[in-house]
């Protein structure tokens, strides 16, 4: 039999995206093909670098061609990707494909860390990552991230003046504090916060980004309705303690996202904290806060859990430290912050797919 592209075509159009549900020659992400004697080569152009279900889709595709053209072929299957957005035409950071703000109702709950650590994970799969520490009164990133007295440089372009992230494990990074020196307190009424924070969008040399991280402060402030308000955010990362008076918090976080005029999509929802393993008794857990709170959570909000982190004192640690602890050599943490940076760059790329982009909140002057 003569292998045509027309025919290796038909039998990839019977292959659907797992989450996307429609098939991958519809939607684009076969690229490249080309056909030797008895070979066939093509890339798929996945939808984030830090997507989970590459194996399932290698293997559908090879399926496909073994079972319905012939199974002696030799296949060879690269990957590359494309991050979506919803965001192209917005006038505001139009290079920032995805704006994702991680919240909690609860301060203390683990925002930052979390932040910090799916900031470097997605890094690390590949994706350009930012992080914007919206805590304009407690700012952690630029202790997390070890840029504690790195000043972020100003650039003239335009006749404008422009601040250029600082960039810390390849992560860009914005904070109040790299600009305060750390032994000062930020003592300002809760509109210069506001301003700041607007700086911070339409002052900062983003460039280019696949996903940028807002470290909001705890609650459901100004500073939240700041953001929703400057600019249309792709979608919202909860962030709990399986405990009840955190569970109670976040769902406040979660009712503010889902208000009518607000309408950021929930991405999903984060349990950190989950449970302790002492490193001596690897197969234990004890559930310090309770026992899947955060996932119980996700079911009654009809959301994705999209991690349990389990408490890690080298977590803690790696934090003070100013070293996110992804970058360790602590198996379980590597593996639960990769874990969830794939779940929520998947649940991205899902709403990109399945809903509008958000409309700005339209109070402001900065629409
Ligand atoms: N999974 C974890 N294991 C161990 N320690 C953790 C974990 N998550 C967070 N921590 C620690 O808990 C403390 C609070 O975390 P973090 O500052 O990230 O919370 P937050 O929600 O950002 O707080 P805030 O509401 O004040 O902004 C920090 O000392 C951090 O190192
Ligand atoms: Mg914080």
């Amino acid at each position: 039999m003569t292998i045509t592209e027309d025919i290796i075509y038909q039998a990839l159009s019977t292959v659907p995206e797992p989450d996307l549900k429609q098939d991958l020659v519809t939607l684009g992400m076969i690229k490249n093909l080309r056909i030797g004697v008895n070979q066939v080569n093509f890339t798929v152009q996945l939808t984030t670098p830090a997507c989970p279900l590459k194996n399932v889709i290698q293997k559908s595709c090879e399926d496909a061609i073994h079972n319905l053209v012939s199974p002696d072929i030799e296949i060879r299957i690269d990957f590359t990707s494309d991050v979506t957005t919803t965001r192209s035409q917005t006038p505001l950071l139009p290079q920032v494909k995805n704006i994702i703000a991680i919240a909690s109702g609860k301060g203390g709950v683990g925002k930052s860390t979390v932040t910090a650590n799916l900031a470097v994970a997605l890094h690390r799969a590949g994706a350009k990552v930012g992080v914007l520490d919206a805590d304009i009164f407690g700012p952690s990133q630029p202790a997390m991230f070890g840029a504690e007295g790195i000043q972020p440089r100003i650039e003239q372009r335009d006749g404008k003046n422009f601040i250029v992230p600082v960039q810390q494990f390849g992560v860009k990074l914005i904070s109040i504090g790299l600009l305060t020196p750390p032994d000062q307190a930020v003592v300002w009424r809760g509109p210069m916060a506001s301003s700041a924070l607007r700086q911070f969008i339409t002052d900062v040399d983003w460039g280019e980004l696949d996903y940028l991280l807002v470290d909001l402060p705890p609650g459901t402030s100004d500073i939240h309705i700041t953001l929703v308000d400057a600019l249309p955010v792709t979608g919202a990362v909860v962030v709990t303690t399986p405990q009840k008076i955190s569970l109670i918090d976040a769902i406040k976080a979660i009712a503010m996202f889902r208000q009518a005029k607000i309408k950021v999509p929930v991405l999903g929802i984060v349990e950190n904290m989950a449970y302790f393993t002492p490193a001596e008794l690897p197969d234990s857990q004890y559930f310090i806060f309770g026992k899947d709170g955060g996932k119980k959570l996700a079911e009654q909000m009809q959301l994705p859990l999209l991690g349990q982190i389990p408490i890690v004192q080298s977590i803690r640690e790696a934090g003070d430290a100013g070293t996110p602890a992804i970058v360790g050599a602590d198996p379980q943490t590597v593996q639960a912050f990769h874990d969830l940076a794939e779940r929520v760059a998947q649940q991205v790329a899902i709403r990109n797919a399945t809903l509008e982009p958000t409309q700005p909140l339209g109070v402001g002057v900065y629409n």
